[in-house]
């Protein structure tokens, strides 16, 4: 579709100066906060905690991440049946869309990037749907939002909406050409008018026109089509630990899995800011820091674990293959747990091996935040990693 006469697609907020993107791009280690919208967080764990699922608690955190300086939040989308994962918690049955969450959002924030997950390929979305709401999601937060492009790894998720699972490859075939036309229809200032592969649009227009080119665009991923993908389409890519959640064990790999995603992005002339998402349970020392850590496991919902684990390993994720162990309990992509000054240690080899930004997410959402912004951050200035 690129090669079409008279191709005009949205440029990405990157090329522009003054946008929110390029603003966050400055920073030497992108800031973001996962948001649990989902009940359970990231963890299947029954220790006491304030983590909630509901907005309020949600809009809470967001408005203190914006003050505390972060970068930008983030909300996973998942399609669980009754009872979430299971477990005594029912983990993660109860679910904000995070599309609608951010919508919210930006109205009680000014600064911060919203990201929502969106899985393009599930029921009847056209890309004109998305094109237009995004659009509008983009008028109302002034730039600020950003769409994590999903293709749906999970054969379960694809059969609720009536449909099948499709290849891995194919489904991000598909992603491309839906990207393709979100980005000419932000772009085009006639109708447009074109036949693809999957999707077709006739005479189709879409104003008020994004602030900064196009919204953001982003995607997860550890696969060759992944890679490829965000290489012709995405600001940011989400990367997972190749060599599994021991933090030491995943900062080894991370420099060749980052130069390899980066690789693919100059190839076609594009620079890609790497993310990772670390869990971090931090406390003034290592050793209250490790004693929580250990509350957090000694309360592990084994039913919850075993049936999110279960729910992973029926999908086909490249990235992030899911191990049946107790660090479920915490969760996470790779964990740091120690003192404020350790924490801060493995931010600086995890930015040395390539990570432009970390995604952070805690057990105890709210405090665990504050005492982030207390102990954390002001260390992370010291070392030169926020300015
Ligand atoms: C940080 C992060 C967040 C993700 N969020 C979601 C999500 O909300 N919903 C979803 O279906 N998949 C999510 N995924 C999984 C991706 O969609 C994808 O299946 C995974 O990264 C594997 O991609 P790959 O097969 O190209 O390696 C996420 C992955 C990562 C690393």
């Amino acid at each position: 579709m690129p090669d079409d006469p008279g191709y005009r697609s949205a440029a990405s907020p990157a090329t522009f100066p003054d946008s929110h993107l390029s603003r966050v791009l400055r920073q030497p280690l992108i800031l973001g906060l996962f948001l649990p919208v989902q009940s359970g967080g990231w963890s299947a764990s029954l220790l006491p905690r304030t983590t909630d699922w509901r907005f309020d608690y949600n809009a809470a955190l967001t408005k203190r991440a914006e003050e505390l300086g972060f970068d930008l939040v983030f909300g996973l989308a998942q399609w669980a049946g009754k009872g979430g994962y299971g477990g005594v918690s029912k983990y993660r049955e109860d679910s904000l869309d995070p599309f609608l969450t951010s919508s919210a959002l930006s109205v009680v924030t000014e600064r911060i990037l919203l990201i929502s997950t969106i899985h393009v390929l599930f029921g009847p979305w056209h890309p004109l749907h998305l094109a237009k709401f995004g659009a509008t999601i983009d008028h109302i937060s002034g730039g600020r939002w950003g769409i994590n492009v999903v293709t749906g790894y999970s054969p379960r998720e694809a059969q609720m909406f009536g449909g099948q699972h499709i290849e891995h490859d194919r489904r991000y075939e598909m992603a491309g050409e839906f990207t393709d036309i979100l980005c000419r229809l932000w772009g085009e200032t006639e109708n447009l008018t074109l036949r693809g592969k999957y999707w077709s649009l006739e005479n189709a227009f879409v104003t008020p026109k994004p602030r900064f080119g196009r919204p953001i665009l982003v995607n997860a991923t550890g696969s060759p089509a992944g890679m490829d993908y965000a290489a012709t389409h995405s600001d940011l890519v989400f990367i997972t630990s190749p060599a599994g959640h021991e933090i030491d064990q995943a900062i080894n790999a991370l420099p060749a899995h980052n130069a390899l995603i980066k690789a693919a992005g100059a190839q076609r002339g594009r620079a890609l800011r790497t993310i990772i998402n670390p869990m971090i349970v931090c406390r003034e020392t290592s050793a209250e820091a490790h004693r929580y850590h250990q509350a957090i496991i000694d309360a592990a919902d084994s039913g919850a674990i075993e049936g999110f684990v279960t729910h992973q390993q029926t999908g086909d994720a490249v990235a992030w293959k899911s191990h049946q162990d107790k660090h479920r309990a915490l969760g996470g992509n790779i964990q740091i747990i120690g003192s404020p000054e350790y924490v801060v240690d493995k931010l600086l080899e995890l930015k040395r091996s390539g990570c432009d930004g970390i995604q952070v997410a805690f057990f105890d959402f709210a405090p665990d935040l504050e005492f982030f912004g207390q102990a954390v951050l002001p260390l992370m200035h010291q070392a030169g990693l926020r300015i």
